[in-house]
């Protein structure tokens, strides 16, 4: 064996000082997948040193180190208190320090420009803060100006590169003309499914069933989830629009807006009539129904459910696919298309870890 591959089997061997501390918030969903993540050796330059959920929290290590620490936090750990994580990450020596935001609050979103501003690096799943009002965008993008790095590619498209895409094609001087696509897997689902042969309920009771809708699915088919991420895409070409700027057509009818979970799901009939009316009158005309997002030249921002043409690319898209199809100044001809699963744990969770190796 060659000397250099000799040190390079010694240094393999060896434990990999870790040069990248996190404290992971939300052990659901993603951030379970997230912690099977850590596990791996893509993984060796980070520390875990806090996890938390909504209730209770843990930062000893060999508590952290537990392969069943998701579970175990439900019933055991420390109350939740921010001040202890951010202590953790500031009494480990690893020169990078992030806070990863896998949940879905609001509340811990606000924190996020506040723990940029004090030197952490904050990387996120949650859309609350780049998707929410403009005051705490602008607040965020403030911190970013003095330094902090914020990791956001998995709030839209579930880490499908198309933030990345559109920051890069600024960057380059090529500016947005159209935004169009499918930003939902649900929606996806929903609509590349539904083709009159059976009621809208079913599908969406069927959807619900596989996992593929929220428990209560207003929240997909309201259009906020999409309208959230159309926001962050147009802040991110540059149009910095207000939540009320997006024009957004909820398929929920107003009589089931204020009802419980229980009594919408009991009555998903009541969705079924319009529905089909509006795919009738679509495939008479040879089109087709798609849940899409739209962004125009001026900034002008919508999303609903479309007609579309037999031979959109929305009507190209399989299961819970997501598409972003992005017409520049250089991409003119042909808009650039991103597609993939834009939904789903490992994926996200994927993004999450790249955003956290880009920092070190
Ligand atoms: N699921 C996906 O495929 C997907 C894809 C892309 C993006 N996302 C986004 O990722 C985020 C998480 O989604 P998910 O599906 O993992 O949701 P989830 O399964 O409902 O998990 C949310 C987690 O956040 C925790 N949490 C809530 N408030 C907290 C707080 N103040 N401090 C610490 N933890 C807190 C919850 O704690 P409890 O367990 O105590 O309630 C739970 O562990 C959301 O913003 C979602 O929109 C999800």
């Amino acid at each position: 064996m060659s000397a250099v591959l000799a040190a390079e089997a010694a240094s393999a061997s060896k434990p990999q000082a870790s040069s990248i501390a996190v404290v992971l918030l939300g052990t659901g969903v993603v951030g379970g997948a997230f912690l099977k993540l850590l596990n791996t050796p893509a993984a060796a330059s980070i520390r875990l040193v806090g996890a938390a959920n909504s209730r209770r929290q843990q930062t000893q290590a060999e508590h952290l180190a537990d392969r069943a620490l998701r579970d175990k936090l439900k019933t055991h750990g420390d109350v939740r208190n921010d001040a202890s994580l951010l202590g953790a990450l500031d009494a480990n020596d690893a020169p990078v320090k992030v806070i990863i935001d896998a949940t879905a609050s609001g509340a811990l979103a606000q924190c996020h420009a506040d723990w940029l501003a004090r030197g952490y690096h904050v990387v996120t799943a949650n859309k609350s803060l780049a998707g929410g009002d403009l005051p705490g965008w602008r607040a965020l993008q403030a911190a970013l100006a003095k330094g902090g790095r914020y990791g956001d590619s998995a709030t839209v498209g579930a880490g499908l590169p198309v933030i990345s895409t559109l920051r890069r094609l600024r960057q380059c001087g090529d500016a947005l003309l159209t935004l169009e696509g499918v930003f939902s897997g649900s929606l996806s689902y929903l609509f590349n499914q539904y083709d009159g042969s059976q009621p809208f309920s079913a599908l969406l009771r069927r959807a619900r069933e596989l996992g593929y809708t929220e428990p209560d699915p207003r929240s997909d088919l309201s259009g906020e989830d999409v309208a959230r991420k159309l926001l962050i895409l147009a802040r991110c070409a540059g149009f910095a629009l207000r939540p009320d700027e997006v024009e957004v057509e909820s398929l929920v009818p107003e009589s089931l807006r204020g009802v419980d979970v229980e009594t919408f799901l009991s009555r998903l009939e009541e969705l079924d009539e319009p529905l089909a009316t509006r795919f009738a009158e679509a495939k008479a005309r040879g089109g087709a129904l798609r849940f899409l997002a739209r962004l125009n030249q001026r900034g002008r921002a919508r999303v609903g459910l479309v007609e579309v043409p037999a031979n959109h690319p929305a009507t190209r898209l399989y299961g819970t696919d997501n598409q972003f199809a992005l017409s520049t100044t250089r991409y003119n001809t042909q808009p650039l298309v991103i597609q993939g699963p834009g939904a789903g744990p490992e994926v996200t969770a994927q993004a999450l870890l790249g955003d956290v190796l880009a920092l070190a």
